[in-house]
């Protein structure tokens, strides 16, 4: 049971001390994020993970973020994932096949690698981010899309944005591009289904791809809470809907509607637009404080593959290492490791 499993994993990680660093993502379960000796954005662990001296890295995450950790820690470090099936379905929305098929179709109309920078995500598989450092690109996270754009529109006239559209618009509409100058590349069709002069004028191309999560958000759900709370605020993800994030008051990461959050006056009311877990843990924490937190969908929106990761796969896998053998590990080949990295380090470096 729960409190067996607890046990397990105080036992193992008290066996192998400063060996192993368990990070966990905010989405995380409360069983499995208890256990956390640092938590954060993606952003925040992946810096986390470029400093950590621990032998073991153990992320309480999804498989792009563990893969990150690989790439920015040292060779002898080793990262591990408690449950491999932990993916991102947004990440999935593109993959390398279909992203190297619309640089070569954007190529039939631009000379891309002049004219457009590729910007990927985060979540995204790392050889998506490999592609970018090949192509002058970079990478993003929803803390630092804002200056990744900029970065990116100072050097090349277009970007090529994967795989969240929304990330792209939200963040491409705050700096001053019109809706009008963005357009959405539909991976199923060719050429994106777009024409040639709607490339030729567009500065932003959205890859289609979302998060399941955040879609299940709606501006109807902000509209009602404003109704019944005049006096109440409203913070959402940038990986909801345009029309979502037009109708809140705050934009940001998780690390940002954390920390907005705790730093509001006692009687604030907020509405969150974010997963779940997060939103919960935040109500409890701020019940004691006088801050009202609550959760913007009437359905439960949980990111299923977040909450794959259990106490009793994080059991399994640190009492393994405290046995010595790894199980789980996330290892990106090297070659794929080194150009994924030069587009993370850059990342890192012109956001620090
Ligand atoms: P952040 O924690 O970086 O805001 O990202 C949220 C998310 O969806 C991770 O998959
Ligand atoms: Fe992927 Fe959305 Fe889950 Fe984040 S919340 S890991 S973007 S599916």
């Amino acid at each position: 049971d729960d409190a067996a499993c607890d046990a397990r994993i105080r036992a193992a990680k008290e066996a192998l001390g400063s060996r192993c660093a368990i990070l966990g993502h905010h989405y995380q379960r409360d069983e499995v994020f208890a256990h956390a000796d640092f938590s954060g954005d993606s952003l925040k662990l992946s810096a986390q993970a470029a400093q950590s001296d621990a032998e073991y890295i153990v992320f309480c995450g999804v498989h792009f973020m563990a893969e990150v950790a690989d790439i920015l820690s040292r060779d002898e470090q080793t990262v591990i994932l408690p449950d491999m099936a932990a993916g991102c379905s947004m990440a999935d929305m593109a993959n390398l096949r279909n992203v190297e098929r619309a640089w070569r179709e954007l190529s039939d109309v631009l000379e891309p690698d002049e004219t457009i920078t590729p910007v990927t995500y985060i979540n995204s598989a790392a050889d998506l981010k490999a592609f970018c450092g090949r192509h002058g690109g970079i990478v993003c996270t929803s803390s630092n899309a804002r200056g990744v754009l900029d970065w990116s529109f100072s050097r090349r006239e277009k970007v090529l944005f994967f795989p969240d559209q929304h990330l792209g618009r939200n963040t491409a509409y705050d700096m001053g591009i019109g809706l009008d100058e963005m357009v959405v590349w539909d991976y199923d069709k060719p050429m994106g289904g777009l024409t040639a002069d709607q490339i030729r004028n567009a500065r932003m191309i959205l890859w289609k791809g979302f998060c399941s999560v955040h879609q299940m958000f709606h501006p109807n759900h902000i509209k009602k809470f404003r109704e019944e709370h005049p006096q109440g605020k409203v913070i959402s993800h940038p990986e909801n809907a345009f029309e979502v994030c037009q109708a809140s008051d705050v934009v940001g990461s998780t690390e940002t509607i954390l920390k907005t959050v705790r730093a509001s006056e006692p009687g604030s009311h907020w509405l969150v637009g974010t997963e779940l877990n997060l939103v919960n843990r935040l109500h409890h924490e701020m019940a004691e404080k006088n801050v009202k937190v609550q959760f913007m969908s009437p359905v439960v929106c949980m990111c299923s593959t977040m909450f794959r990761t259990d106490p009793q796969h994080l059991a399994w896998v640190m009492e393994n290492l405290a046995e010595g053998h790894v199980v789980n590990q996330i290892k990106v080949d090297a070659s794929e490791a080194r150009e994924a990295k030069a587009a993370l380090d850059l990342m890192l470096e012109i956001t620090a």
